[in-house]
């Protein structure tokens, strides 16, 4: 069934904040802007995002137990281009940012200080492009300065590094 017509403007209406989400698994280290995410759960805590098949983060977030869940301020519109637009499949996106090690091994960008490291619980694949993963926070930090979220808006004009059609065929039976 197609979709309907106006659902692409509807959404966009919303103006999301936009996040960066890291994990590691091994010595690969992986991370990707995203869109796709929101509290789930107030008790107990949750949070989910939703993760692009086509992603390398995708791919290492399967392995990895833990993720980074980066809030981006208005500033931070370089690190958006930076996760968002390149991919990991090509460059390694930690050798142009500073980082650092948190907990559970996950690394987490050093210029984003409201950030979460988040331990997966589920996740769900019901066939579309993205893969819903639903976290619990271990940890939370908020940065002492103002903060004014990064939103789709600001960063509405760049190209991902991965499209969604870059995820592996053949597509599920529902994706197709
Ligand atoms: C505005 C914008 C929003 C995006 N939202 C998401 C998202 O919600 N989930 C996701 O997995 N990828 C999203 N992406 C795509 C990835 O950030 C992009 O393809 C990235 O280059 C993938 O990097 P990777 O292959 O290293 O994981 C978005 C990209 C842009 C530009």
């Amino acid at each position: 069934m197609s979709e309907p017509v106006d659902f692409d403007s509807l959404v966009t209406r919303l103006d999301v904040p936009m996040s960066v989400i890291t994990a590691a698994a091994g010595d690969e280290r992986a991370g990707c802007l995203i869109g796709f995410h929101a509290q789930c759960s107030i008790h107990p805590g949750r949070y989910a995002v939703w993760l692009s098949k086509a992603n390398h983060t995708f791919r290492v977030a399967l392995m990895a137990g833990h993720l980074g869940v980066h809030f981006l301020d208005r500033s931070d519109r370089d690190l958006a281009e930076l996760f968002g637009t390149l991919t990991g499949d090509d460059v390694d996106k930690f050798s142009r940012c500073e980082w650092e090690t948190g907990a559970q091994g996950v690394p987490l960008l050093v210029r984003c200080p409201n950030r979460m490291v988040v331990r997966r619980t589920t996740m769900l694949d019901e066939g579309s492009d993205h893969v819903c993963v639903v976290t619990e926070p271990i940890e939370a930090s908020v940065g002492d300065g103002p903060f004014t979220p990064l939103r789709l808006s600001d960063v509405d004009d760049l190209v991902p590094g991965h499209p969604v059609d870059d995820r592996p065929r053949p597509p599920t039976e529902r994706g197709s």
